[in-house]
């Protein structure tokens, strides 16, 4: 079996608000699982050789009998992939998204308020994502395991996992924490990126 892709950036690179270890457990055994099962799973289906959201946008089509393990495992791929690129230290609020996040909230920080309720009334595992919809507008949304924004044809820009593996060895409980730390390694840069695309 070959290795999901490597992080976009050293194991530190984000610390003191994700550790080195996490990234490492995150990345290494968690990401790699996903995969790992994913690709195992697709093998010998029409779905062989592409890329994994073309599964998760088309749940209908894939096979009964491995549809609950590529909504589980594809997903947990494509979100680690997807997560790990919206991460970056030091990137600050601007452009087009910054610009409709105020239309629509009033404020980044109103946004951040918003979006933190949502991350911590995720019971169990799951995510948070800022995704524009059908009708390309911005919205907050959960997403329980790893199902996934894509499957229901919304365009996902930011996400944060709260899955407890993401921070347990940091944070343990303290989730409030660990979303508060988020908010200082969103990459804005790819998020206006996936924003314009997605418009
Ligand atoms: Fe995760």
């Amino acid at each position: 079996m070959t290795n999901v892709e490597p992080l976009p950036y050293v194991y530190d690179a984000l610390e003191p608000f994700i550790d080195e270890e996490t990234m490492k457990i995150h990345h290494d055994k968690h990401h790699q699982a996903y995969f790992e099962k994913y690709m195992s799973a697709v093998t010998g289906t029409e779905f062989e050789g592409k890329d994994v959201t073309n599964a998760l946008q088309n749940l209908d089509k894939v096979p009964a009998q491995i549809r609950d393990v590529v909504r589980n495992n594809g997903g947990g791929y494509f979100h680690h992939s997807f997560f790990w690129k919206i991460l970056k230290k030091d990137v600050s609020c601007t452009g087009p998204v910054a610009d409709a996040i105020t239309t629509k909230w009033g404020s980044l920080d109103t946004f951040k308020e918003k979006f933190k309720t949502n991350a911590m009334s995720v019971f169990g595992s799951g995510w948070t994502w800022l995704v524009v919809n059908e009708k390309k507008e911005l919205e907050i949304v959960t997403t329980l395991n790893q199902d996934s924004p894509i499957s229901s044809g919304t365009k996902p820009i930011l996400s944060i996992d709260v899955w407890e593996h993401a921070y347990y060895l940091k944070y343990q409980n303290r989730r409030a924490e660990y979303i508060d730390a988020f908010f200082n390694i969103i990459n804005w840069n790819v998020v206006n990126e996936l924003y314009q695309a997605a418009l």
